[in-house]
């Protein structure tokens, strides 16, 4: 057998952590403008590592909250994570040079419907809140000096102020569809949420000849996809 083993890892080998879910639909479409897709469908594919059509590239498909651990190891080079996942998490040790423009929402303070948040707030009274974000929402009442006993949840966030768990939530809200659903309505915003690129320090230094091609096929394809949208 001539040249190195397919298993020998090159320094030019990439593998980028992307989110499960809903950014995952967003993201793909975005690597196939930079040259990469998947030889098998994430949705459909018991593998979990992907090869793609880019043959330095591989995927690897995560519960979201892990993609900041994965990159921030360097166990993956690169990953795609909300901005909420990544404040949660820290993004120290994280290089976050792009904002994809995907995964677009908000995160708000909802509760139910009719009840009398605003009284609350004005009372100064101590409320209690559901959320998974737990750091964010520590800020956000904090900044604004209210006294707040947090209650950190997993998923289905809508279910606390239904059942009397909390008297509010911290969640993050696109269609509006589950709000609805469930008879809450947003009370306050805190702040816009997308999805970024993220890159592990060393490999953008070591795989640089990859990576930063890469990094500028992404920033065309935003740009490109931003001028359709607007
Ligand atoms: C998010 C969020 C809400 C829902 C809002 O959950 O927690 O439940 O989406 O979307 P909508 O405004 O379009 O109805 P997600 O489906 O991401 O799953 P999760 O509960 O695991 O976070």
């Amino acid at each position: 057998m001539t040249g190195p083993s397919p298993a020998v890892s090159r320094v030019t080998a990439l593998t980028i952590a992307l989110s499960k879910g809903r950014i995952l639909d967003e993201t793909l479409p975005l690597l196939a403008a930079a040259g990469i897709a998947p030889l098998e469908h994430p949705d459909t594919s018991r593998k979990l590592i992907l090869p793609t059509s880019h043959a330095d590239v591989s995927l690897v498909v995560l519960r979201a909250t892990d993609v900041p651990t994965y990159v921030r190891y360097g166990a993956a080079d690169l990953g795609v994570a909300g901005k909420d996942v990544l404040l949660e998490a820290g993004s120290d040790g994280l290089y976050q040079p792009l904002d994809l423009r995907i995964g677009a929402c908000r995160l708000v303070v909802a509760t139910r419907r009719g009840f009398d948040w605003a009284g609350l707030v004005q009372r100064g009274a101590r409320v209690r809140v559901a959320t998974k974000y737990v750091q964010v929402a520590r800020e956000h009442f904090a900044a604004k000096g209210m006294h707040v006993d947090l209650i950190k949840l997993y998923g289905s966030m809508e279910l606390a102020p239904l059942a009397g768990l909390a008297d509010a939530i911290v969640d993050l809200v696109s269609t509006g569809n589950t709000l609805r659903a469930n008879d809450l309505v947003a009370v306050e915003d805190i702040m816009p949420i997308t999805s970024r690129l993220i890159v592990n320090p060393a490999a953008l230094k070591l795989k640089r000849d990859v990576v930063k091609p890469l990094l500028d096929q992404l920033s065309a394809a935003v740009a490109a996809r931003s001028e359709v949208v607007a």
